[in-house]
């Protein structure tokens, strides 16, 4: 019988005698109630999402937090505690609201222990022209034995690490010093790789039986993972095809097809990337996980969905408004309501306060591979493009294809003349090479005439570094090393309005 546990809520008082606590929440801690995976999402420039597992439901999840470890003096409490079926554990979610802008604090899930006192940043207000820089990386999934590792299955999987290479994971961490939060625009995990494992012989123990434990397994050891980064630097995800359904997409076994009819409820319809994350479309307008905005400073941040929800114009090869049978979704509640709202979101940007906008898709549609709907997705470009033309969104980051390319601003295939000196077009990076099992894509030659610079034999992540508020600058760092294998400056010739009116401020 694990020890019950009644909440220590003694030093907290003393240290906070003087100090109005929200109403406490009584509750006991047992081993299935510590917290685990906890991670953390923006909500503003005065809020911030905390998140985290545990394996029993928690009926008011809560966190202690505060402007010092020895005082976490406030007290937030939410009723999200939510799983599904073939999920090993509950997520929780708390939204903290109040906080002052660009301020550190101290936070501690509920029964967290005395190591469990974590830090986190909320997001600088809009208009703050301070520089920053901040992490971007595609097609992140579980590293260790049962994922990216030194060696794959002997029927198939390719790049594996070289032995003493760092992986992404373990390069984010070791240059966090150096970036805000961590923006990670699809494919997150590859639960769905269990199956492909299987075939490849690399689990070569597992069955079909085993298909929906598995699955769950690689979730949660990529969330432990993570949690190194996502304890005190916001995560915030998009959709990706590999966070929809268990079959990967189809998986061929042994001359045996599958397909999404051996998936559980619970492993489909992106079911595990809806529970476990928190993404601020409450306060932007969006929908869940799917698609939302937020600012940091100089810099407002769009997240599309290219998986579903592409509109009633945008007609699929198998579904409306789906690129590729994602058979998900739609998540919207009419077929044009993404597209409507990235309208709206972008009319309403200042751009004296935000000069900068930045938008990630999981799905390319400029990108050096072969042509075919399930990679290159020309009706995401249908439907998105012209609204990121028309309102000169800086750039686009794209995933999907597993490898590096740098490409030219460029608007419906004509590359624009001025390059990164100040062009009109959208500047386009797909940054898909993060690592997961099966290793990189191979970038299909010659290069789209729009190419720059592109690398598909190393795993690497963005650095994106907004300076001021005409130039910023995007840098490819390889994991295995942490040096920089490729740096351009986008220059936006602009009126910096924030710099002029804090000058004339006296
Ligand atoms: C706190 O809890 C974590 C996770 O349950 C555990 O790994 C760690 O050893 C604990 N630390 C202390 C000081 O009890
Ligand atoms: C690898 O990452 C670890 C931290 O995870 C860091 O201490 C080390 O310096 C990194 N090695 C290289 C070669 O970058
Ligand atoms: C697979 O199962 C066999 C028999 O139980 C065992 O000897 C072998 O070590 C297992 N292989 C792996 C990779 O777990
Ligand atoms: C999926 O697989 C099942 C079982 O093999 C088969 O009956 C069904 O026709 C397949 N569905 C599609 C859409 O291919
Ligand atoms: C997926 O989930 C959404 C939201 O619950 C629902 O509206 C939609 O019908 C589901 N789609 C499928 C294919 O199950
Ligand atoms: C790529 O293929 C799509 C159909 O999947 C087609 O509509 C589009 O024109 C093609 N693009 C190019 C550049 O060939
Ligand atoms: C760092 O890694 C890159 C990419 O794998 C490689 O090309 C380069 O030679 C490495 N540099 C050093 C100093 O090891
Ligand atoms: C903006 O930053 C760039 C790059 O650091 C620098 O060259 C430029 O002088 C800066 N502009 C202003 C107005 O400070
Ligand atoms: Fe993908």
């Amino acid at each position: 019988m694990p020890e019950m546990l009644k909440k220590s809520a003694l030093l907290a008082s003393i240290a906070c005698a003087s100090v109005a606590s929200a109403s406490p929440v009584e509750y006991k801690c047992c081993p299935e109630t510590l917290p685990m995976q906890t991670h953390l999402a923006y909500s503003g420039d005065s809020g911030m999402t905390v998140s985290w597992n545990t394996y029993s439901k928690l009926h008011f999840p809560s966190v202690r937090y505060g402007n010092h470890p020895d005082a976490l003096c406030h007290e937030a409490v939410s009723d999200v505690s939510v799983t599904y079926p073939t999920s090993t554990t509950f997520n929780n979610h708390v939204k903290i609201t109040g906080l002052k802008p660009d301020t550190l604090y101290y936070y501690q899930p509920q029964c967290g222990n005395s190591s469990q006192i974590y830090t986190m940043k909320t997001a600088r207000s809009v208009g703050n022209h301070i520089p920053f820089s901040i992490a971007v990386g595609g097609d992140l999934g579980l590293m260790g034995p049962d994922g990216l590792t030194t060696s794959t299955g002997p029927n198939g999987g390719n790049a594996p690490l070289a032995p003493g290479d760092n992986n992404t994971i373990q390069s984010l961490q070791s240059m966090k010093s150096e970036w805000e939060f961590f923006w990670h625009p699809g494919d997150i995990a590859y639960a769905d790789y269990w199956l492909k494992e299987e075939a490849q012989g690399f689990l070569p123990n597992s069955t079909l039986a085993d298909g929906q434990a598995l699955y769950e397994s690689i979730l949660n050891q990529f969330y432990d993972e993570m949690t190194t980064l996502t304890v005190d630097r916001p995560y915030m995800v998009g959709p990706g095809n590999h966070d929809s359904n268990c079959d990967n997409g189809g998986t061929t076994d042994k001359g045996v097809s599958y397909n999404i009819s051996i998936c559980p409820i619970g492993q489909t319809n992106f079911t595990g990337f809806r529970n476990h994350y928190r993404m601020p479309s409450d306060v932007s307008g969006g929908v869940g996980n799917f698609w939302y905005s937020f600012d940091y400073g100089m810099t407002h941040f769009i997240q599309l969905n290219t998986e579903t929800d592409l509109g009633d114009g945008f007609i699929g090869p198998d579904q409306p408004g789906q690129p590729q049978g994602m058979d998900s979704g739609p998540f919207g509640s009419y077929p044009n309501e993404q597209l409507d709202w990235l309208k709206c979101d972008l009319e309403k940007v200042d751009r004296k306060k935000t000069p900068w906008v930045i938008a990630a898709v999981h799905r390319p549609w400029y990108v050096s591979a072969k042509n075919s709907s399930s990679t290159v997705c020309t009706i995401c470009k249908d439907a998105f493009e012209p609204l990121l033309v028309e309102h000169e969104v800086d750039l686009v980051f794209q995933a999907h294809t597993h490898y590096y390319e740098r490409n030219q601003p460029l608007n419906n295939y004509v590359i624009d003349p001025a390059g990164l000196e100040n062009p009109k077009a959208p500047w386009y990076i797909t940054t898909g090479a993060a690592g997961h099992y099966d290793g990189l894509d191979s970038l299909v030659y010659p290069l789209k005439p729009y190419a720059v610079y592109a690398e598909d034999t190393a795993y690497g992540w963005s650095k994106l570094s907004f300076h001021n508020c005409t130039h910023m600058t995007h840098e490819f760092v390889s994991s295995s090393n942490n040096t920089i294998l490729d740096s351009a400056t986008l220059f936006k010739d602009r009126k910096c309005w924030i710099e002029e009116s804090e000058s004339c401020h006296h």
